[in-house]
């Protein structure tokens, strides 16, 4: 059997991985500063993780949501805490996509209503609903167009009021990434998040905060939401939630309730599942992952800025993207294959960096060392 073609994929075969470096068949180095797609959340293989993943695979492994499970009722507990929503209520599925369509749902079951505004240049996953409410046509299947997504412009303040003055009572939810990952590190202003909170509370709309890739403190706060100081009614997860482990979450608001078989997923929240994003939780709030995500990504930010051949430099935390020029158009994949450093990208012409929360500095240094060479040797070609 051959596989399904569907992957354009790097000629490298990851054999071993720790901290911020994997190393391929070969024992070559690479510093990841993409992380599998900001996945890698504390660090490959970190000992506590591989500890507790372990620990929990001799006790027992799986079994689905029949039963009792105190390791749930556990991540909730300290999930709450860690992302300062204690009162909110935690439902566990498997990945990103399978988060943003239980929202999105959840939300109309509470409304009523079938309207989702969405966003230019959003992304929100491959199922049903997160790919209608995702702005790019070639991944929406015929079966998945529906008439119930409206497009508005991101960070568009008059837009926005004016689409809730036209159809504000048929709109069940607004979902939005607080950073938009896959359209190119875009930062969601504050005033836009503030006035999305105010338009759905006048109009009965939930706001669902798309935190796949933002979320989970790679913003340098738990949530990027938290910068404009507004709660979302409901948050997705997924990526750094496991460090790799498929496990995705929804966290919701006190104000929206549950009843029996609403929503549910056979492997959602299992035993294993569960101890690798305890792991996370634990490791993160122990080493203090979101301050230095916020720490070394300004740090990074900087010295980016500090090199004119990039331009606009943008994000926050250690989810930071910057457009190269056409002159240097071959810059990351010659930091991959000449200076073995993964980072990722976004079309046209996006470099995003989307590393570990445990990345240092001199990791960081790494990274500038190996532009700066670049832009040198493009400058003199
Ligand atoms: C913002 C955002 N939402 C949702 C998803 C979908 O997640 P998954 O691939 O785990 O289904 C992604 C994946 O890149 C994402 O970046």
């Amino acid at each position: 059997m051959k596989l399904f073609d569907v992957y354009p994929i790097n000629n490298i075969i990851i054999e071993k991985a720790k901290g911020s470096y994997v190393w391929d068949d070969k024992g070559e180095q690479y510093l990841d500063l993409y992380g599998g797609h900001a996945v890698i959340s504390i660090g490959h293989t970190h000992p506590h993780y591989v500890e507790r993943l372990t620990a929990q695979l001799n006790k027992v492994g799986f079994y689905s949501n029949s039963v009792k499970m105190p390791l749930q009722e556990e991540l909730a507990e300290k999930l709450g805490k860690l992302s300062g929503k204690p009162d909110y209520q935690l439902f566990l599925i498997s990945s990103g996509a399978e988060a943003n369509e239980n929202a999105l749902k959840l939300a109309s079951f509470h409304n009523g209503r079938k309207k989702i505004v969405a966003f230019k240049k959003s992304f929100h996953g491959r199922t049903s609903l997160a790919v209608a409410a995702t702005d790019n046509p070639a991944i929406v299947a015929p079966v998945n167009q529906t008439p119930n997504i409206i497009f508005l412009p991101f960070n568009d303040v008059a837009a926005l009021e004016a689409c809730f003055a036209a159809q504000g009572s048929e709109i069940s939810s607004v979902i939005i990434e607080g950073i938009q990952g896959v359209g190119g590190i875009n930062v969601a202003s504050e005033l836009f998040l503030q006035s999305i909170r105010r338009l759905c509370t006048e109009h009965g709309a939930v706001f669902i905060a798309d935190s796949v890739q933002c979320g989970y403190g790679r913003s340098g706060k738990f949530f990027s939401q938290d910068f404009a100081d507004v709660d979302a009614d409901i948050y997705t997860m997924a990526k750094g939630m496991g460090n790799g482990f498929p496990i995705g979450g929804i966290i919701i608001a006190p104000h929206l309730q549950a009843k029996h078989g609403m929503l549910g997923t056979t492997f959602g929240g299992n035993h294993l599942a569960c101890a690798a994003a305890l792991a996370v939780v634990e490791v993160i709030e122990k080493e203090n992952l979101v301050q230095n995500a916020a720490q070394v990504g300004q740090y990074l930010m900087d010295e980016l800025n500090k090199i004119p051949q990039l331009q606009n430099v943008r994000g926050r935390g250690l989810m930071i993207g910057f457009d190269v020029p056409e002159a240097f158009k071959d810059l990351r994949k010659n930091l991959l294959w000449k200076h073995k450093i993964f980072t990722g990208e976004a079309k046209p012409n996006v470099i995003r960096l989307l590393p570990s929360l445990a990345l240092r500095k001199k990791d960081a240094d790494q990274l500038l060392e190996a532009i700066k060479e670049e832009i040198q040797v493009g400058a003199e070609a």
